[in-house]
């Protein structure tokens, strides 16, 4: 069994990317022969300051060693290391159909942002994706469900592939969870958590000061009433009964029946302090390693090697099945 997934090196990583990807990650390492990749390559698919790419990829980096990613458990590397990707999103354009990316949320979202120019590449980004998990032939992509319909076009990419060249990619599946798989905005609990999307002081970022997160939960725009249920017409306390389920272990109905009788204040006070709990360890371990450049960059570099191992072989496969380059 292999898994795989990949995340971006933007930004700041917050609550929804912990509860929805990265707490799987952590847990793949020991089902599985498990592979996480830093894109660095889809980080340019929307306007990016060069001079931060490399900063921002030790940064997301030393946020997965600090969660729990461990070098000797699993592989960790950068995707614009391999030159396998980029071939193979290529080869993978051939069977993919334009009309399949045009209808991607993702890119409607994203290009409707773009003020001066939506590159191509944002429209191939998941293409790109595809190749990610198809170059390991994965079995499993941990992700949040915002990937959902990424994860379907691979998995049509991968089909359409066999069908038309033989057996080659193995189909992967999706493994998103059902509690915490979309963590929602702490002010417009409407919207997705997301670091670009979202307001300020609705995201959690993992990097927040313990203060700083406990005020964000405390101040989370929450409904009417004042039971503590999930329901549709409550979509603030639902959240925060999901990042409760998630950070105690425990199913969120257990959640409702421990706070029956309590008021939004009160269940507030406890999810911030189970919350920052749980995270400050992380914060801390990820400052810690944060500055330590070269350490970070030798575990992308060795994993990187293993990495290129494994893709090279299916490169090999797939430019021999399509009749690519000099025969084998
Ligand atoms: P990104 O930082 O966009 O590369 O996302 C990394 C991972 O976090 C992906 O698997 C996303 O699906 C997941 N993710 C992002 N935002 C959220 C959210 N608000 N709730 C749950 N999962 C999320
Ligand atoms: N598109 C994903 C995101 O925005 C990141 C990603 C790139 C990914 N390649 C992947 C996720 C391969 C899973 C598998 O979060």
């Amino acid at each position: 069994m292999r898994i795989f997934s990949g995340i971006q090196p933007t930004g700041q990583k917050h609550l929804g990317n912990y509860v929805g990807a990265i707490r799987q990650y952590v847990e793949g390492q020991d089902r599985a022969d498990a592979i996480y990749c830093i894109v660095d390559l889809h980080a340019i698919t929307v306007p990016y300051e060069p001079g931060e790419l490399r900063a921002n990829v030790y940064d997301t980096t030393a946020v997965l060693l600090a969660a729990g990613l461990d070098p000797e458990r699993c592989t960790l590397f950068r995707q614009g290391d391999l030159k396998e990707h980029t071939e193979l999103c290529w080869l993978l354009s051939a069977v993919t159909a334009h009309g399949d990316l045009n209808r991607m949320h993702q890119f409607k979202e994203k290009s409707a942002g773009q003020r001066e120019l939506v590159s191509a590449g944002l429209f191939l980004y998941p293409v790109l994706q595809a190749a990610d998990v198809l170059a390991y032939r994965a079995d499993e992509v941990p992700v949040g469900e915002d990937q959902r319909q990424h994860i379907e076009l691979m998995r049509d990419i991968a089909q359409r592939f066999n069908e038309r060249f033989g057996e080659t990619l193995v189909v992967p599946r999706h493994r998103i969870p059902d509690v915490g798989g979309r963590i929602m905005d702490l002010q417009s609990p409407d919207t997705k958590m997301s670091t670009t999307l979202g307001s300020e002081q609705g995201t959690l970022y993992i990097r927040d000061p313990d203060k700083a997160m406990a005020t964000k939960i405390m101040r989370a725009v929450t409904d009417s009433g004042s039971d503590v249920v999930r329901a549709p017409d409550k979509p603030g306390i639902s959240n925060l009964i999901e990042v409760m389920s998630v950070f105690r272990g425990v199913g969120p109905e257990d959640v409702e029946q421990e706070f029956a009788d309590a008021q939004y204040g009160d269940f507030k006070k406890a999810v911030a302090d189970t919350v920052v709990e749980a995270l400050a360890p992380i914060r801390d371990r990820y400052q810690e390693l944060q500055v330590d450049r070269a350490g970070l960059e030798d575990v992308l570099r060795a994993g990187a090697e293993r990495a290129r191992s494994i893709a090279s072989g299916t490169l090999a496969d797939v430019r021999e099945r399509m009749g690519v380059g000099p025969p084998d």
